[in-house]
């Protein structure tokens, strides 16, 4: 294989959640492994592979859109490869392979091949597909094993944020929520061994990764069942934490049950790496909205369960989703939606505008009622009264210490440039993810330090280093 298609320059692109930023990489590293060249600029590519997400029409219609640029592109330079990956393969399949510019079609589950399919589309000049055909059918064994092998052999991507890696503790999801197309796309909830996750950190660990971030969608579900034990995420977050070398760990994103709620939160108070960040999306605060979007909760229920959280890890930091504009939502609903993120105080939230996705239960049963100035004007609404807490909570650490890990040098200028020192901004994050915005040399990128917080922001906190460690 390496020998055909050595030196061929390849371009990823990625829309999408942390999810789709992990097959990216594992996509890009085992494409860096088979021989390709990446590369960052379309001019020079041979390959262009998109990486896409079918969550809102948003994104999809962003992908669309590249598309219709890469067939402009394809008009002077016909032997450009462009393969689409990810959800978007596997919810319109050979209705996107129709599409002129697009050679390559690959879901998620066969990102093993994608080697194969590119050698393919080049040595036979043809259009090649490959999805699951019945995608709520659990995978037959070679094709999961083959997955299995491809998430295990993963080495660190150049491109990611250094001293940080994820890794994915369970594939799919079987919860339904009416409004959603991952379990559509992403087929159904599959728990990985615990022993290839803990081989997986502890090679991570081995190549000087200091925090791990566990991916599900349902993440504190993880459930796997052997022979003498089941196991949940409070065990791999228990183990894990046993890893010399990695000094946090976070994982994404919860469902809100109560199922081992205790057991994974205990573990942030007893261990120093386990962080006290809780992503836990409410989605809706009113109840009629919930039972349509089949969240498995009421609005008091889910508050409660932020109070158990509070009270097992007091300085926890919560993050939230929610939904403005889901089919029937009134005035009152999202009324109860503004009251619920007042009680809640979270550190910060997502806000996201209803968008009907095809196949999914509502679009099917109930109309998009609520028109988009009026979903606009909610979103804006929700954010502000979002933003009033955030600035509270993050006015709590002016004058504090923390520990931060640092992510590399600041895509935006923030601070004062004459305060530098000619250093230029940092950005880091803090265990509660908070982010932490600092002059100081870059080679603190993928280290640890520790920094005094001087002035804040809803969003960013912004500091003072005091010292830097390994
Ligand atoms: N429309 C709008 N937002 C959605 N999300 C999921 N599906 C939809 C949809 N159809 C949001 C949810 C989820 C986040 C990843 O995306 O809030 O938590
Ligand atoms: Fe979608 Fe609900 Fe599963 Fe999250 S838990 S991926 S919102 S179906």
């Amino acid at each position: 294989m390496k020998s055909e298609i050595c030196n061929l320059k390849l371009v990823i692109k990625s829309f999408g959640c942390q999810m789709n930023k992990l097959d990216t990489a594992l996509v890009a590293s085992s494409l860096a492994r088979a021989g390709f060249d990446l590369i960052d600029g379309l001019k020079e590519a041979d390959v262009v592979l998109i990486n896409t997400c079918s969550v809102r029409d948003h994104a999809e219609q962003r992908v669309i859109s590249h598309l219709g640029h890469l067939k402009h592109i394809k008009e002077s330079r016909p032997d450009l490869i462009v393969g689409v990956i990810g959800c978007m393969a596997q919810r319109l399949g050979d209705k996107l392979l129709e599409h002129e510019a697009v050679n390559i079609v690959c879901g998620p589950a066969q990102i093993p091949q994608i080697a194969n399919l590119i050698k393919e589309a080049i040595e036979k000049n043809k259009k090649e597909l490959a999805i699951t055909e019945q995608i709520r059918k659990p995978a037959p064994q070679p094709d999961s094993d083959a997955l299995e092998e491809f998430e295990s052999a993963y080495g660190i991507d150049d491109k990611a944020i250094p001293g940080q890696a994820f890794v994915r503790v369970m594939r799919g999801c079987d919860k339904f929520c009416t409004y959603c197309i991952v379990p559509y796309v992403r087929g159904p909830e599959v728990s990985r061994p615990p022993e290839a996750i803990i081989d997986q950190i502890k090679r991570l660990a081995d190549a000087g990764i200091k925090q791990v971030t566990l991916l599900g969608q349902a993440v504190n579900c993880y459930e796997y069942k052997a022979a003498e034990k089941t196991y949940s995420l409070a065990d791999i977050l228990a183990n894990a934490a046993d890893i010399e070398g990695i000094e946090w760990i976070k994982f994404v994103t919860n469902y809100p049950t109560e199922k081992y709620f205790d057991q994974i939160l205990q573990l942030m108070p007893d261990s120093p790496k386990v962080c006290p960040y809780l992503h836990m999306p409410a989605q809706s605060g009113s109840d009629k909205i919930l039972r349509a979007m089949n969240r498995r909760y009421t609005a008091q229920w889910y508050l409660d369960l932020l109070d158990k959280a509070r009270s097992i890890v007091p300085d926890i930091a919560i993050a939230g989703d929610f939904i403005v504009g889901f089919p029937g939502e009134t005035d009152d609903d999202f009324q109860a939606t503004v009251e619920l993120i007042k009680k809640a105080r979270y550190k910060n939230c997502f806000v996201f505008k209803y968008s009907p996705r095809p196949g999914t239960t509502a679009d099917k049963r109930l109309q998009d009622t609520v028109p988009p100035d009026v979903k606009q004007a909610r979103n804006i609404e929700l954010l502000a009264v979002q933003e009033k807490i955030s600035e509270e909570l993050s006015r709590e650490f002016l004058g504090k210490t923390v520990k931060v890990l640092v992510e590399g040098p600041s895509k935006k200028p923030h601070l004062n440039a004459a305060e530098s020192n000619n250093n230029p901004q940092l950005v880091a994050r803090t265990a509660t993810d908070h982010i932490v915005v600092f002059n100081a040399p870059e080679s603190l990128a993928g280290r640890f330090a520790t920094v005094r917080i001087t002035k804040t922001t809803p969003l960013t906190l912004f500091a003072k280093l005091t010292e830097s460690q390994e």
